[in-house]
């Protein structure tokens, strides 16, 4: 794997949907089943994948000692809280791992220290500290995550990080916990806390966001703009509530986006999205919504008249990247009520009529009656169709 610092024009891609997703209500996985999902990202391309949480289940263990003797490319991170036992848990499940990752966290906002920790601001500097320096008396790899960092307060953020960084943490994240900041308070977070945290370019920071308001990707790209170079999130964007920020758009966006996001590069192998899509939405039995960006089956789908028009004259006008390029065998023309004659007539010659004028006026008027009862003409449908043109001549 390519090491990013805040210099290179490579994103880091830290893949959580065996972890976090897994965490999305009615997505948890059998360890084999992670095993299977885990080869599919590592053909994709991620650069980390975190497996699980071990102190939380058996099963969390398991996946993670099955993945750690098959999967030995990518880098392998679990997650542990600031906890020596969770520690001890977590290094003893990386055994297996050839590039193990241990991933500590601890809540900085003044609510979740209030509410959840009930601890001051020095008890919480003191435990990261002492844990991530607990953590990198066993691995090199450290990451830090501070949790629900969007709702904490700038300076204190700027010292927890520095803390972290001082105790040996190499990955610094500022999660979007609960999905709550706008693209350019992100922004301004990253570049606050990079500006103002000492021994901040010797790290990688990371982002992780949720999608509660519908902008984990749109806060994650804006978190690179802030100085970001590792992003977090899932396939599907499949995670806790509304799930975390979907991977596939950001490696869409990053390509089709290029010259404006710098030329960043995820490395992924992007035709393999739709195929590690489809995987996931088997094992974990949760179909994408049909106009998912990139990975729902009307992505590259159209319908309209004036759309398949000007598709069949360039692709270009409809389409801002190729359905091949991410996994699909090629766009739709999905014929309906909305379809003109230019659709029609292609797929007719697609199913090798060639018609007359006149004949194809006749049919596309058929065409349209049967629009009023169906939604979708199928292949079916039109060789059904021309059947009865012909039997009527
Ligand atoms: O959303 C979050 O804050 C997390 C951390 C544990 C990284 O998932
Ligand atoms: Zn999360």
């Amino acid at each position: 794997m390519n090491t990013p610092t805040n210099n290179t024009p490579r994103i880091t891609i830290f893949d959580t949907t065996l972890r976090d997703g897994e965490q999305s209500p009615g997505c948890s996985m059998t360890p084999p089943q992670k095993l299977v999902m885990a080869r599919a990202l590592a053909e994709l391309g991620v650069d980390v994948i975190e497996t699980g949480f071990p102190a939380s289940s058996q099963s969390d263990r398991d996946a993670m000692a099955l993945i750690g003797r098959e999967v030995r490319q990518p880098v392998l991170a679990v997650l542990s809280r600031c906890l020596a036992g969770d520690i001890e848990t977590s290094v003893k499940a990386l055994e297996a791992a050839a590039r193990p990752r241990l991933h500590v966290f601890l809540s900085t906002s003044p609510l979740h220290r209030e509410h959840k920790l009930r601890m001051s601001r020095e008890q919480v500097l003191e435990s990261v500290h002492r844990h991530v320096s607990m953590a990198r008396g066993y691995l090199d790899d450290i990451e830090f995550s501070a949790e629900d960092a969007t709702r904490t307060e700038l300076d204190f953020l700027t010292e927890v990080a520095q803390v972290a960084i001082a105790a040996g943490a190499s990955t610094i994240n500022l999660p979007d916990t609960v999905g709550f900041t706008t693209p350019e308070e992100i922004r301004a977070m990253f570049q606050h806390v990079i500006a103002n945290a000492a021994g901040a370019d010797k790290v990688v920071f990371s982002t992780h966001c949720h999608n509660d308001l519908g902008l984990a990707v749109a806060n994650s790209l804006a978190a690179i703009e802030g100085g970001a170079r590792q992003v977090e999130g899932s396939i599907n964007g499949i995670g806790e509530r509304a799930g975390n920020c979907a991977l596939e758009e950001i490696a869409m966006v990053l390509k089709v986006r290029n010259a404006f996001y710098n030329n960043f590069d995820t490395g992924f192998d992007t035709r393999r999205i739709v195929p590690t899509s489809q995987l996931l939405q088997r094992l974990v039995g949760m179909p994408v919504q049909r106009n998912k960006a990139i990975v729902g089956a009307n992505a590259f789908a159209h319908e309209s008249g004036i759309h398949q028009h000007g598709m069949l004259r360039n692709r270009n006008t409809y389409e801002i990247m190729r359905p091949e390029d991410v996994g699909w065998e090629s766009s739709q023309m999905v014929l309906g009520r909305h379809s003109g004659r230019a659709a029609v007539e292609a797929r007719l010659r697609a199913l090798g009529y060639l018609l007359e004028e006149e004949e194809l006026k006749l049919v596309f008027e058929q065409f349209k009656a049967l629009c009023e009862q169906q939604r979708v003409v199928t292949d079916a449908d039109l060789q059904t169709l021309m059947q009865g043109t012909s039997s009527s001549d």
